[in-house]
């Protein structure tokens, strides 16, 4: 059977090559997919589709749906936020494809952080408190308010989608003054910015829980930590992501338990009395704080890179799952929430993400990536990448590659994943070299 995935990044390519690992998958579409996707080793299953053929990425996707039905595709797996928010589950499942992937009403748990908060309020999910604010001299009020009752910092965050850069953290009220300069006299997320949340900031650790669902019915995936700052112990400014570990430590079975049932599942079930079923990835961010575990945020799509740690080690059939979701089946499949599997001798993933020179601000891009060929004990995942004249890889973008290595311990897999990235090299070529330390000293 064939299958499309839509996005480009690392992400993508990692849940392009676990569905290709499907027997009952022949082909893995992805489009517009990057340089790297195409497949010429492995299962040879993944091409690329939108290279030559340039599909509208924008409603009603006509073409796309036009195409993904001639071709006979049987699951459609969406990746990115800003496709579903558009529409692009809604016109697939108008031409009547299995799609993995929310509609565009049910986007809002991610696309409205106004949304989210109402709802974890109305059922009583803990968060930070906040504030909505909806011009400048509102904010002004409200911080002044805030401050006095919460301390600095503040966090301050635009309701809408900013592609991860629409949150500004102020420790004092100068700073607090200039975000909301951001939001409202710049208006640097135009109207995703237009309606801004205050929020009482929270001190502790970051997890990231993500699980699939068929809008009745959860599967967990490992929990991980993402490494949001450029720089190694956490300095530098905020990335889409810097590296990722899994397992978890600090998380036990008995937290992963409890928020399945007291954050998840209700989320969950409001959604659906909601009349806006989930069908697709659910991720929910924590912190870990003296008070317990409070949700920073809901994604409504796979992370990147998480997703680049977790599916390595995922090892049902995710094709199987998917689609079991798209048809609400999910209950009949029994997936263990962590991957503690006595007998696998891969229960940690460590990945490992290199960026271009000045990302995360303004990257160099063209540069000529050498090594990948090299690499022995990883999986090397493709993200800003094109091919040059002489059909050498080149940088495309910020965030270039990923790597993940699996290990029986994460000792051991980030020694794996750390051996293989020295064997890559491009010019002004930025990692972390910390990724998965923090997993091991605690
Ligand atoms: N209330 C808060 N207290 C402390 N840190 C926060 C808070 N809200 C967000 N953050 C930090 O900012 C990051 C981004 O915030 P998030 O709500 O996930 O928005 P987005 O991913 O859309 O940018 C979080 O991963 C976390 O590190
Ligand atoms: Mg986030």
């Amino acid at each position: 059977m064939k299958v499309l995935v839509l996005g480009s990044g690392g992400r993508e390519h990692a849940l392009a090559k676990k569905l290709a690992e499907s027997r009952r998958v022949s082909r893995v579409f992805v489009c517009p997919g990057n340089a790297g996707i195409p497949e010429t080793a492995g299962s040879g299953k993944i091409q690329r589709k939108g290279l030559f053929n340039s599909f509208s990425m924008s409603p009603p996707f006509a073409e796309l749906t036009t195409w993904a039905k001639a071709e006979d595709i049987k699951l459609v797996v969406i990746g990115p936020e800003d496709y579903l928010s558009l529409g692009m589950a809604d016109a697939f499942r108008q031409a009547g494809i299995p799609v993995f992937g929310h509609s565009q009403a049910a986007t809002q748990l991610e696309s409205s952080k106004l949304f989210a908060k109402k709802l974890m309020k109305k059922i009583g999910i803990p968060t930070a408190k906040y504030k909505e604010i909806n011009s400048f001299e509102e904010g002004m009020k409200c911080i002044g308010e805030f401050s006095y009752s919460y301390g600095y910092p503040l966090v301050l965050k635009a309701d809408g989608l900013c592609a991860g850069k629409g949150v500004i953290l102020a420790h004092t009220p100068s700073e607090a003054e200039a975000a909301l300069q951001v939001y409202y006299k710049e208006k640097r997320f135009g109207k995703a910015g237009q309606t801004v949340l205050v929020e009482e900031f929270l001190e502790g650790r970051e997890v990231s829980v993500m699980a699939l669902t068929d809008g009745t019915c959860l599967k967990l995936l490992p929990a991980s930590e993402d490494h949001k700052r450029l720089l190694d112990d956490d300095r530098g400014p905020n990335t889409g992501g810097m590296g990722v570990y899994t397992p978890v430590a600090f998380l036990s079975d008995e937290d992963l338990v409890h928020l399945e049932k007291n954050v998840l599942m209700p989320v969950i079930s409001e959604m659906q009395k909601m009349g806006l079923t989930l069908c697709g990835l659910l991720y929910a961010g924590f912190m870990k704080t003296s008070g317990g575990y409070k949700v920073l945020e809901f994604n409504v799509r796979f992370g990147d890179p998480e997703t680049q740690c977790v599916l390595p080690l995922f090892e049902e059939d995710l094709f199987e799952c998917m689609l079991l979701a798209t048809r609400g089946e999910l209950a009949s499949l029994a997936l263990k929430p962590n991957l503690a599997k006595e007998n696998s001798s891969s229960l940690a993933a460590v990945t490992v993400v290199l960026a271009s020179q000045g990302y995360p601000l303004n990257p160099i891009t063209n540069r000529v990536i050498l090594g990948v060929e090299n690499v022995q004990d990883s999986e090397v995942f493709h993200a800003a990448t094109g091919l040059n004249k002489e059909a050498k890889f080149v940088s495309s973008g910020g965030r270039v590659l990923s790597l993940t290595a699996k290990g029986a311990n994460l000792q051991e897999a980030r020694e794996r994943v750390y051996a293989d990235v020295k064997k890559i090299q491009f010019e002004g070529m930025q990692y972390r070299s910390d990724i998965a330390l923090k997993g091991i000293e605690t």
